[in-house]
């Protein structure tokens, strides 16, 4: 059967990795979440002191640097390594997450990472998730997905896995991150964060992961068997 791109693109917190995972899983495709990436050059930046400003030096980083994906055969995550380290807790530390949004502005970056995502989904059979990724990485994704939720979910969600990584968190500075980041996000110039016109909208608040992972395959389904 013919492989598709899937694009799963929205806001923080909204349960885009964990649906993606589950779709990739079913399908058999690889996944791909791009925000580990945009995470792991934060945190290769921030264990140099190199200024996000200094373009330079983050150009040079960027020429430097190896993200690349390992698969766990234990759990069957995709981890995040950078250069060749398995680096996937650290990425998600609140510290990170304060300062991701400022490096993914940085057009160098992004022009970087785009260009690795779209090598790493030349040959389609990939889930993908992100910001811009039915925009700009794959506009011409066969399915298109942009999810959503209220924030006071969101945040719930993200102190739940913090917690879990023994990361305590209040909801409220939580809520703060979410919604500096979502402005960042959606106000930079370079590829912002934006439903693609033929992306289907999905406001996962009231949802269960399953119904989140139907919808999506049942959208896989219909691109598959309309051609
Ligand atoms: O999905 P995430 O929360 O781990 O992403 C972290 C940050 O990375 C997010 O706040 C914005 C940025 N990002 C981006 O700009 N473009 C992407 N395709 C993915 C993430």
């Amino acid at each position: 059967m013919q492989k598709i791109v899937i694009a799963i693109d929205g806001y923080s917190s909204c349960g885009k990795s964990t649906t993606a995972k589950a779709v990739a899983a079913e399908l058999g495709y690889a996944y791909i979440d791009t925000g580990a990436m945009y995470r792991a050059v934060t945190l290769y930046l921030l264990e140099r002191a190199i200024a996000f400003h200094d373009l330079p030096r983050v150009e040079q980083a960027l020429h430097e640097m190896q993200i690349t994906f390992k698969r766990n055969r234990k759990t069957g995550r995709n981890e995040l390594c950078l250069d060749g380290v398995i680096r996937e807790d650290e990425i998600r530390q609140m510290r990170i997450s304060n300062s991701v949004s400022e490096v993914s502005v940085i057009p160098a970056v992004r022009h970087a990472l785009v260009r690795q995502q779209q090598r790493m989904g030349r040959h389609r059979g990939v889930v993908m998730d992100g910001r811009d990724i039915g925009t700009t990485v794959f506009p011409d994704a066969e399915v298109k997905v942009f999810m959503t939720a209220e924030v006071l979910t969101r945040a719930l969600r993200r102190q739940e896995e913090l917690a879990a990584k023994n990361e305590h968190v209040s909801v409220e500075d939580i809520v703060e991150n979410l919604e500096k980041r979502d402005h960042l996000d959606s106000t930079r110039a370079e590829s912002p964060l934006r439903r693609a016109a033929d992306a289907v909208l999905l406001d996962t608040t009231h949802m269960m992961i399953d119904e989140q992972v139907d919808f999506v395959l049942e959208r896989v389904s219909a691109a598959l068997f309309s051609r």
